[in-house]
């Protein structure tokens, strides 16, 4: 059950409704087995968590979503594909880092298409900045990595700097190759428009 007042929602297959939103959870309480920790923030309709989950049934992927119509369909996925990998978490992005997760649980954390806010006076809203980065290192293992890709050419950039001027990570390369990395609903929809996407990986220091 997801309670809030006198509101009352049956949970989803596959959601996970954390004990109490204003502690830390313990991803084990919430998974079968003990395996590495992937996150997509801001999964939207989830192609991409579940064809990874599929793909990776070693791994565990906890797929991160605000709107309710896309976390009940991701669940549902989940269910139907038999994925016993796969948890989905009704809430913002930053807050979960911040606040939700454990230091040092993540082993690679996906950030795919993300709204670029494109008016300057948005700017301030976009996902990729200082206190996400800190975020961000603060829930990966050392040698974690974040994955980011966007069509947005001025939000790349943007991500680049903030990259390339933030100490935490280290830029790798990421070669259409490196690795198994299934295409996203938006990815598909933007390149059938003719838009290109770009990526940025990064790695958490090791020591
Ligand atoms: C442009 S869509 C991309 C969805 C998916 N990653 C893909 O590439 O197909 C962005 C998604 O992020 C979700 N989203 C936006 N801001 C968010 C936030 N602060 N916290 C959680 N989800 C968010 C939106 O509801 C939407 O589903």
């Amino acid at each position: 059950m997801v309670t809030r007042g006198k509101f009352v929602r049956p949970r989803e297959p596959n959601e996970l409704v954390p004990k109490d939103y204003f502690s830390e959870i313990k991803i084990s309480d919430y998974f079968v087995t003990d395996c590495p920790l992937e996150i997509d923030l801001g999964c939207g309709d989830g192609k991409f968590t579940l064809e990874m989950a599929e793909y990776y049934p070693d791994r565990n992927f906890l797929a991160v979503e605000r709107l309710l119509g896309r976390v009940r369909k991701v669940c549902r996925g989940a269910e139907k594909r038999g994925l016993q990998n796969v948890r989905v978490l009704r809430l913002e992005s930053l807050y979960t880092l911040e606040w939700l997760l454990p230091e040092s649980c993540v082993d690679r954390l996906h950030l795919l298409c993300p709204d670029p806010w494109p008016k300057a006076k948005h700017h301030r809203r976009r996902l990729f900045q200082n206190p996400f980065l800190d975020s961000v290192v603060r829930v990966l293992k050392p040698g974690g990595e974040l994955l980011f890709k966007t069509d947005h050419d001025e939000y790349f950039e943007w991500s680049q700097e903030h990259l390339a001027e933030y100490s935490g990570l280290e830029s790798l390369a990421w070669p259409n190759d490196a690795f198994f990395y299934p295409k996203t609903d938006f990815q598909i929809q933007w390149e059938a428009e003719g838009k290109r996407l770009q990526g940025l990986r990064a790695r958490k220091a090791t020591s």
